[in-house]
């Protein structure tokens, strides 16, 4: 999605402050930046096409200290990417940067051009840049101005906006995007997230929808929809400038990986897991009769391994459901039914419009949620954290596991409240689980997927196989395959591939197949010998060594076997490096892969 960044105080070199900026934001995914900056008592705009490094190219010789300036990487929605569709938009006296969608531009664009204005972009912001002209000519109240702009937009927006009457003040608006307010004694910030900013503060001001800001060099005031003046919270961010580094490593996706086992064992102790304190920290979810979870892409995949295991260990009818699907669909309900909503960003679209949709028919609600503060995270009725820190490579890695991770620590309390584990069973999960982090690092450090991932570097077409919560572990082993090294994958249940798609199976095409369910080898190994006969190269994941000996079996990755309930933890981290190893062999833009976005905040 689109990154913002904006600045107002003390003279600064202020190009270096928003490319710098820009670039911490480049996770979010864009294909164009851009940035404005107050000079000689003029606004300059400089925008490129492209990676940040063209807007360098451009700016290489300026050196411009400025108390004022405005960054934006862009994420096309409206018009392809160009010079002229990026941001920042200059209509009049009015420049703008925007995240979001103005769902109605097109009515507004030809009122505007009626009262005789003309546009050089496709892009809806540019007509959010001429409407505030438009009332710029008419008023001089900034609030007035805003607070009608606002009532007429129909979408979704984060707006940074610098009026050429008025360079003391930097002004900036939110409504269903987000954005964030740094805060220093002599300096302020608008940024859509905190690694923008990290460099100068980690305190920061989080918006409601709505807000109005009003940013100079010495204060912040916030005004709510209605012009209220308001004191929103003051957060502190835990994040450091070193999180926002890839150092030692060549891409934040590999570092991120290598986290997980510290992540683990972090997530454990703050919810207490194998302590008294652990029964209050998760809520109590036994009276719940029926769990919907809601979710997109990965976090729906984490969705689908939560299924399986609140089924089996909390015995409660468990049902996921994509977002973009969920909200449009017709939904059963009973006051016995909780939603759970998985996002990583806490600003999904989709996924917000159905907790919206959902609080609005007083269903209880619950949100795993990696960013603190974020619009979902605030709107649920509860919220439990990943305590990931920032993720900053594109396809998500840490926070999708620290998901199936805190899911498998609610099953595991569900099946508490409910009396439905013995003693023995009790001891043999928290045996698991309370040597999970030590397991997984040494794992992660035997770098196990070289091989595979030669094998895949080299296919046009791959496939994962699996069943049950294998199935569903395989599904985001295909996808970050496809996100990362642009590889052709398809997820499959083991035991449908005979039904038709079969017919896909080609002579070396690399067939990857996870078998950790002991109820289910015999099958799964039928499935791979089906493939293997039609001349497939089949990879083994497995926790059984003695299966990798059959002849259907090509190459073996081994792990250790753990209970059930979080054996996929010691999975998925596998399929990640196998995703990464694989790209990387390919040459691929691994942590901002292209079209995608850290976070869609549009639908
Ligand atoms: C990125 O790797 C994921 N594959 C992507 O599908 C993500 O899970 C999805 O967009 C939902 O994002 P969220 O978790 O921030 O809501």
């Amino acid at each position: 999605m689109c990154g913002i960044i904006g600045y107002i105080g003390k003279k600064q070199n202020v190009i270096d402050l928003l490319i710098n900026g820009l670039k911490s934001l480049e996770y979010r995914g864009y294909d164009s930046a851009g940035i404005a900056y107050l000079e000689q008592n003029e606004i300059k705009v400089i925008k490129a096409q492209g990676k940040i490094s063209s807007l360098e190219e451009k700016t290489k010789n300026l050196n411009v200290l400025s108390t004022l300036g405005i960054g934006h990487t862009r994420w096309a929605t409206h018009g392809k990417p160009s010079n002229e569709n990026s941001h920042p938009h200059r209509v009049g006296r009015v420049t703008l940067i925007h995240n979001g969608i103005i769902e109605n531009y097109q009515e507004l664009k030809e009122m505007l051009i009626k009262e005789g204005y003309t546009f050089q972009s496709q892009t809806d912001t540019e007509v959010v840049a001429g409407l505030l002209d438009f009332y710029l000519k008419q008023e001089n109240d900034k609030l007035t101005i805003l607070h009608q702009v606002i009532s007429m937009l129909k979408g979704s927006f984060a707006l940074g906006i610098i009026f050429d009457d008025d360079f003391n003040h930097l002004y900036a608006v939110r409504k269903d995007s987000p954005l964030i307010l740094g805060t220093t004694s002599n300096m302020n910030f608008i940024a859509s997230d905190i690694p923008a900013i990290i460099k100068y503060t980690n305190q920061y001001i989080l918006l409601e929808n709505k807000d109005i800001a009003i940013l100079s060099e010495e204060k912040i005031q916030v005004f709510d929809e209605n012009l209220n003046p308001v004191n929103r919270e003051k957060l502190t961010s835990p994040v450091s400038i070193e999180e926002a580094k890839k150092a030692p490593y060549e891409h934040f996706m590999l570092k991120e990986i290598m986290e997980e086992a510290t992540l683990l064992e972090k997530l454990y102790s703050l919810y207490g897991f194998g302590t008294p304190s652990f029964l209050e920290k998760l809520p109590d979810l036994s009276k719940y009769e029926k769990i919907h979870i809601v979710a997109c892409g990965s976090a729906m995949y984490a969705g689908l391994v939560g299924k399986y295991m609140m089924e089996e260990y909390a015995d409660i009818e468990t049902n996921v459901y994509v977002a973009s699907e969920y909200r449009y669909q017709k939904n059963f309900y009973s006051n016995k039914t909780l939603v759970i909503f998985i996002s990583q960003s806490g600003e999904t679209a989709d996924t917000i419009a159905c907790l919206r949709l959902v609080k609005q028919l007083g269903i209880d609600t619950l949100a795993l949620v990696n960013v603190y503060g974020s619009t979902i995270a605030r709107e649920v009725d509860k919220v439990l954290y990943l305590y990931a820190g920032v993720e900053i490579a594109v396809a998500t890695t840490k926070a999708y596991l620290l998901q199936v991770a805190l899911l498998s620590m609610l099953v595991y309390h569900t099946a508490l409240a409910k009396d439905l584990l013995s003693e023995e069973e009790q001891e043999k999960i928290k045996m698991s689980i309370l040597e999970l982090p030590k397991i997984l690092d040494e794992l992660l450090k035997k770098g196990i997927t070289y091989e595979a991932s030669q094998i895949l570097s080299k296919a046009s077409d791959v496939f994962f196989l699996g069943r049950g919560i294998d199935y569903a572990t395989s599904l985001e082993g295909s996808l970050k395959l496809k996100e990362i090294s642009y590889l052709h994958s398809e997820a499959y249940q083991a035991g449908e591939l005979k039904h038709g798609t079969i017919s896909l199976i080609e002579q070396g095409m690399p067939v990857v197949t996870i078998i950790t369910d002991e109820r289910l080898i015999d099958k799964t190994l039928s499935n791979m010998k089906e493939v293997k006969s039609r001349g497939a190269y089949n990879i083994l994941i497995t926790t059984k060594d003695w299966i990798s000996s059959d002849d259907s079996v090509d190459l073996a990755i081994t792990v250790k076997e753990v209970n059930p309930l979080v054996q996929s933890l010691l999975i998925v981290p596998i399929l990640q490096l196998l995703a990464y190893h694989t790209a990387k062999i390919k040459g691929c833009d691994i942590d901002q892969p292209r079209n995608l976005a850290k976070s869609v905040t549009v639908e």
